[in-house]
């Protein structure tokens, strides 16, 4: 195998310095004494870390305590050792207040572990919504050779003969119960069958958002993305994912090469063409921002925004995971956007070739869950990224608006991109849940649901709340949605037309603080803006208000991490990362190596 490399291995500042043997002794004692050998560890093969995400706590990502074994084959085999350690666990549906809050933490410690341990690549295991860009954020920041290999979405989650997607069906049981439609059993029995087997969400949440995404930038080989866990593939791809680790580090082929602006701006196209996740641009902007690139709210709009939708996957169309990959998975879509020169083919990939090379050509094997391209199931697909005298930005996901939502808010002839509507304000979702159903609220079909205190700083971090489901009354009526906005996010899984992130959010000092209920709103979706109907005047005499209560609204911190994250973290639409250490990188390459320990 070829050497390209002019530096020695990292892994040899420990194992292996001629210069103190001493210290080498130190650090080459305690790995001994699991069983690897000095023979292995100075024999100048790469030391490939397994960072796993995995544990009995995050489920979505247990799997990946299998696939381990496999990817130890592959790197083994590959002539490198491995060595698995944890990385934080981050559960979407089970740490509260909000999984938000652990993406930075998973990411801060995941620094510290390749940068601070003898490894000198890494094969990063993702899948759960978090926990695929803490690690990617995590490799940029560092820099070394990093490979990721998702977990996979689980089976198909069936009712009968009907396709029930996990969390997806979660919002609709919601409303059913509430409507009186089942009962709690029935309720509990379609939420189990979304969820047939092990891998994340087989919707088309943040989990396959971003797994796909993760394939898209080039940190995945191709195919990668989209195989079941359970699939007798998914330990292939394991295996060979582990093999190409090693190989990366020979070939010094490192995130910095692969995520380029190029490479996020494919990304952005992606997202639109499969649905994706109104998560995407936090977390997308996240890991950009690590990497240094240069990528703004805007580039959503500007370079996603009419892209055609292609993937039709719950929660805005039809099929599920399996199916997705049946029909070809993150290929069949790459191959058909660079046909019609919607992406960008020359990025380099972790396979060491470009995406033209590894993509061009594929295309969809079951047209109907991935439609070609001139038949495509939306025509503009994108986020609507939205400003005005509320907030700076807010995203709306037009994929997901039904035709009954444009035809009860959008079919004014005069004004068909634009509605105008009383707010209903909630101070969080406690307060939303104790007050929706109260008929004394008076809510009406043509009202917005405003929900604020929800996020980064005020939640904190920024929970999905913002997909709030009509009183009972208004259900029994059949009005089945309302606009809803916040400064929180909502689940991926959610097809609720809502208006999301808002930034600056309203423990922050947005105007989101000053709205009060039966406020007039207005949105307008052609010229982008949305805008609280009052005059300055009354704009500033409840600005000045505002600052003097936002305290008593926002919760004090219950952990050291609220408290610590809360000093430093950013808006949504910059990725709410933690400011300042985005000055942090390519650390591998331009801090050197950290000092001995002893
Ligand atoms: Fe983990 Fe959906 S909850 S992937
Ligand atoms: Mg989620």
């Amino acid at each position: 195998m070829q050497d390209d490399r002019d530096r020695p291995l990292r892994s040899r500042a420990w194992f292996d310095n001629s210069d103190d043997p001493g210290m080498t002794a130190l650090y080459l004692e305690r790995y001994l004494n699991f069983g690897l050998s000095r023979e292995e560890l100075q024999s100048g093969r790469p030391i490939i870390g397994i960072a796993q995400t995995g544990s009995d706590l995050s489920p979505c990502n247990r799997h990946h305590l299998v696939l381990a074994d496999r990817i130890r084959e592959g790197i083994r085999d590959a002539g490198g050792i491995a060595i698995e350690f944890p990385v934080h666990p981050i559960q979407e549906t089970g740490k509260r207040p909000t999984a938000g809050l652990d993406r930075n933490l998973a990411y801060l410690g995941l620094v510290e572990l390749l940068y601070g341990y003898p490894l000198d690549g890494v094969v990063l295991t993702i899948g759960c919504d978090k926990t695929t860009p803490a690690l990617l954020m995590a490799a940029a920041t560092v820099d070394i050779p990093a490979i990721a290999l998702s977990v996979g979405p689980m089976l198909n989650g069936r009712s009968g003969n009907r396709l029930i997607g996990s969390g997806t069906i979660i919002w609709e049981a919601r409303q059913k119960l509430a409507a009186g439609e089942i009962d709690d059993a029935q309720f509990f029995d379609l939420v189990a069958a979304s969820a047939p087997s092990t891998g994340y969400c087989n919707t088309m949440g943040t989990a396959t958002t971003m797994n796909s995404l993760a394939e898209a930038l080039g940190m995945q080989l191709p195919g990668s993305a989209a195989i079941p866990a359970p699939y007798r593939q998914r330990q292939e791809m394991a295996y060979r994912t582990g093999k190409r680790a090693v190989d990366l580090v020979r070939e010094d082929l490192r995130p910095s090469k692969i995520l380029t602006r190029a490479a996020f701006l494919n990304a952005i196209v992606v997202n639109s063409a499969i649905g994706g996740s109104t998560n995407a641009p936090i977390h997308i902007a996240a890991i950009a921002r690590h990497m240094g690139v240069d990528l703004s709210i805007d580039d959503w709009h500007t370079a996603g925004l009419d892209v055609p939708l292609l993937v039709n996957m719950q929660p805005a169309g039809r099929y599920l995971g399996e199916d997705f990959y049946e029909a070809g998975g993150v290929p069949a879509v790459l191959g058909q956007l660079l046909d019609a020169g919607l992406i960008d083919g020359s990025p380099i990939t972790v396979t060491g070739k470009t995406i033209d090379t590894n993509y061009r050509g594929k295309t969809t094997l079951l047209p109907d869950v991935i439609r070609a391209i001139d038949d495509p199931l939306m025509e503009k697909s994108g986020f609507v990224v939205l400003s005005g005298n509320l907030f700076d930005s807010g995203i709306l996901k037009t994929s997901v608006i039904s035709q009954t939502f444009r035809k009860r808010f959008l079919s004014d002839p005069d004004d068909p991109d634009a509605f105008e509507g009383r707010a209903i304000v909630f101070e969080g979702p406690e307060d939303y849940h104790a007050r929706i159903d109260d008929p004394g609220l008076e809510v009406t079909e043509s009202d917005i649901l405003v929900m604020r205190w929800c996020g980064p700083i005020g939640y904190p971090g920024a929970a999905e709340v913002v997909n709030m489901r009509p009183p009972e009354y208004l259900l029994k009526a059949g009005i089945r949605e309302l606009p809803c906005l916040g400064d929180g996010r909502q689940s991926g899984t959610s097809g609720s037309p809502s208006i999301l992130n808002v930034t600056p959010e309203a423990a922050a000092g947005g105007n989101l603080a000053i709205i009060r209920t039966y406020d007039r709103l207005r949105v307008d979706l052609r010229n982008r803006r949305v805008d609280l109907l009052l005059d300055e005047a009354e704009i500033e005499s409840r600005r000045t208000e505002m600052r003097r209560s936002i305290d008593a609204h926002v919760p004090r911190s219950q952990t050291p991490w609220q408290e610590i994250q809360r000093h430093s973290i950013g808006g949504l639409a910059s990725g709410a990362i933690l400011e300042g250490s985005e000055t942090f990188q390519r650390i591998d390459t331009d801090r050197g190596l950290p000092r001995d320990s002893h």
